[in-house]
């Protein structure tokens, strides 16, 4: 509709839009057509220049200044609609050292005009001009989405700020886009989405994730303090190194669910930076996008070049609540299959049982047995295709290997309908062996300098996918796959990181983006397939949680968290993971056991709880089990269905943490409609009789009546069968657990 047939309806439907303010009009009229969401709300006032976009629990404000700088005002708990904020007002420089600049906190900022934090843009102009000051020019609100435009003093640079609210959570995602006006190509060498920005205080915790291969996603904590962090990538991809996700919390709450937090999260699956800064006067700016490590992006006249996404929001019920924010709008507003994304199906994938060493006899065997437990979906890993015999081969050959499949997939994939079962297949489309028909064909397709080594790791090498015909490759080879067989479910992997990034092919001055184009044609082909294959849905993995990122979250259903599946390094992995993204998507295998990475001994029970806390897998060698095993594992999985939508998309509230060598961990998941709560408990190792930690549950209707059960059935001592939602919550239940590694599930269900 344009804005005067939107105005036309407008005016019919709320006469009082005659007197106001035309961003309120539009605001109200969008606030109608949304009734599902009327909780978000963008208004500029035009007297102040002031603008207030409320979502969720949350304000977030902003001003043009008199320099037409844009100023942050607040960013935090949801205040009264009739609150108004006075102008902003650029702050006063504290010395000839600290200008006005610098101690104004802006929303975006280019470096010019002397700026000593991280500026959001630095350009370099043909001329040999680096100086860049950008100033508001207009605005325009649509819905829950704000654009703020802003010009160079002097050149026809344009930056268009992108605000969108989520109504339910009030996580903003931000973004620029800068556009060449000015009749020459110019250069780009930082380039970031956002700052975001807190008051002075000299008590803000600062909260990452860390890791490395088969050991990610470590919380870790410390004190900010003036200076700077800066958590980023340079592996070409997210790297299971530092997530691109952070949380501040304000003084030191010491409980998972209280306090005052900000977080949020970079939508990018390659190089990556947010700096954490605390400037002089203890302000804090966030800044994040595009790493400038080796960037260089050449903007020609009439181009424009997108920031990804930054996602931030804020909560008054500490981390707990923040990251149940986060899992929210994952599920709603981020997950392709969104705001109703599916349960994930409880699957079987062969990796740990057979390696490479798949054909046809084999995988039917497994697929019998999986079936047998209650398994959903089939998945054949790594080892079907071209001569992949070892991981030294084949990569890049996406056909059947004739000798393991001589009738191709048909066969297999048939067996494991005909057990009632969906068929899924391993892929690593980005990646090739040297030892390859395609790169025998095709060695310039790689990423690499001329005549440099071109560094392998396991004996891979990495396809230049900003190349055109490489992304066409790609996308055609595996379109094939998908159209000429009946295929439900991709597992897309990614198990290297960049080295001799060089794009030859290109001119020099154009080479570094790659870093940007790489990562588009990515998403462009995960969306294109995901459009042709409609029922296909896909695993994101890159060697465990090496690419888990806001950014690939919006083209697959679900994610490999880790390659560790010892069950109790699971606990903390698992855990660390969940302050950032949703259990919705992660899976967890159960293996064999003592298992390969700590060569540690654990019950099939235990295993099974510890891979129930997200989406449940199996990766054991079914051959091995007795029927011991496989009766206790068709009673896990027949449990785990009852309780899935619970874990997948309810309420977490991490009630005793497995971290910093805890002999305990205690998880419980709240389902959505409040009907159905289910605690996870683990025992490392019993200590001189201690007893188990008390649990309180939370989250429950204090008045609403739940009765109790335990997984394993038995009768608890002092435990009613039913009580008040009040009751778990202050009396609690006392477990008794004792021995190692020891687990148990307890249920509540709302009467
Ligand atoms: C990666 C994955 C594993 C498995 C292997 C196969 O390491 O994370 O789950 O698929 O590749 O080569």
């Amino acid at each position: 509709m344009n804005l005067a047939l939107q105005l036309k309806t407008l005016y019919r439907k709320f006469p009082v839009c005659k007197s106001l303010a035309l961003a309120a009009c539009l605001v109200l009229g969008t606030a109608s057509a949304h009734s599902q969401s009327p909780s978000a709300a963008i208004h500029y006032n035009p007297q102040t220049h002031v603008f207030r976009i409320d979502g969720g629990d949350v304000s977030y404000v902003f001003g043009v200044n008199a320099k037409g700088q844009l100023q942050s005002i607040y960013w935090g708990q949801r205040v009264a609609a009739t609150d108004s904020f006075p102008a902003a007002q650029a702050r006063p420089p504290w010395a000839s050292f600290e200008p006005s600049t610098d101690t104004t906190p802006q929303e975006y900022i280019g470096w010019g005009g002397g700026f000593y934090y991280v500026p959001d843009l630095k350009i370099t102009f043909p001329n040999g001009n680096r100086d860049l000051v950008l100033k508001y020019v207009s605005h325009t609100i649509h819905g829950d989405t704000l654009d703020v435009v802003m010009k160079d003093i002097s050149l026809a640079v344009y930056v268009t700020l992108e605000y969108q609210i989520d109504p339910a959570t009030g996580i903003l995602r931000r973004s620029a886009t800068v556009e060449n006006k000015t009749g020459q190509p110019f250069t780009i060498e930082q380039d970031f989405a956002a700052t975001w920005n807190l008051p002075a205080n000299n008590h803000y915790q600062l909260r990452y994730l860390t890791g490395r291969w088969a050991g990610e996603w470590n919380l870790q904590k410390e004190a900010l303090h003036p200076g700077k962090v800066v958590l980023g990538s340079r592996t070409g991809t997210t790297s299971h190194h530092i997530n691109p996700w952070f949380a501040i919390e304000r003084g030191n709450p010491g409980d998972q669910d209280t306090g005052a937090v900000w977080f949020g999260a970079l939508g990018w699956s390659g190089n990556w930076q947010i700096a954490i800064e605390q400037d002089q006067i203890g302000q804090v700016r966030i800044t994040g996008g595009f790493n400038p490590f080796d960037f260089g992006y050449l903007l020609k006249p009439g181009q424009s070049l997108r920031s990804p996404y930054f996602y931030a929001g804020f909560s008054h019920h500490g981390i707990g609540g923040a990251s149940r924010l986060m899992h929210r709008f994952e599920l709603t507003r981020i997950l392709p299959e969104g705001p109703h994304p599916k349960l994930r199906p409880v699957l079987y994938d062969s990796w740990e049982a057979t390696g490479f060493n798949v054909d046809v006899a084999g995988q039917e065997k497994l697929a019998e047995e999986a079936a047998s437990i209650g398994v959903e979906r089939f998945v054949m890993d790594d080892g079907w295709f071209g001569e992949r015999d070892t991981d030294h081969a084949g990569l890049g050959d996406w056909w059947p290997n004739p000798k393991k499949f001589p009738h191709g997939l048909k066969p297999l994939i048939d067996k494991v309908h005909s057990l009632g079962m969906s068929f899924g297949i391993w892929v690593e489309p980005e990646m090739v062996n040297p030892d390859s028909q395609l790169y025998r064909k095709h060695p310039d397709w790689v990423l690499n300098f001329p005549n440099r080594p071109r560094s392998e790791a396991r004996n891979q090498l990495v396809l230049n996918l900003a190349r055109p015909d490489v992304k066409a490759y790609v996308f055609h080879v595996i379109d094939h796959l998908l159209s000429t067989n009946d295929i439900s479910f991709v597992k897309w992997d990614y198990n290297r990181n960049w080295a001799e990034p060089g794009w030859p092919a290109v001119p020099t001055d154009q080479e570094k983006e790659v870093y940007v184009k790489y990562i588009r044609n990515l998403y462009a082909i995960l969306r294109e397939l995901r459009a042709r294959h409609p029922n296909v849905e896909f695993e994101d993995c890159s060697g465990g949680g090496g690419r888990v990122d806001l950014g690939i979250m919006r083209y697959t259903d679900e994610v490999w968290p880790s390659d560790n599946t010892d069950p109790f390094d699971r606990l903390s992995i698992q855990q660390g993971f969940t302050y950032a993204y949703t259990p919705g998507v992660m899976m967890d295998w159960v293996t064999g056991s003592p298992n390969w990475v700590n060569h540690r001994v654990t019950s099939l029970q235990y295993r099974f709880l510890s891979s129930m806390e997200g989406s449940l897998g199996i990766g054991a060698n079914l051959n091995k089990w007795t029927p011991q095993d496989f009766a206790t594992a068709r009673k896990m999985v027949a449990q785990y269905k009852t309780v899935r939508a619970t874990v997948q998309q309810g309420a977490l509230y991490r009630l005793i943490s497995p971290l910093h060598g805890s002999e305990y961990a205690v998880n419980e998941y709240v389902n959505q409609n409040g009907k159905q709560a289910v605690a996870f408990a683990y025992l490392h190792s019993s200590q001189k009789g201690w007893p188990f930690p008390h649990i309180y549950l939370r989250g429950l209707d204090p008045s609403a009546t739940y009765t109790f059960r335990m997984l394993d059935g038995k009768a608890y001592a002092n435990t009613p069968a039913s009580a008040s939602g009040a009751y778990w919550m202050h009396v609690g239940v006392q477990l008794y657990l004792r021995g190692d590694f020891q687990a148990a599930l307890l249920e509540l269900d709302r009467q």
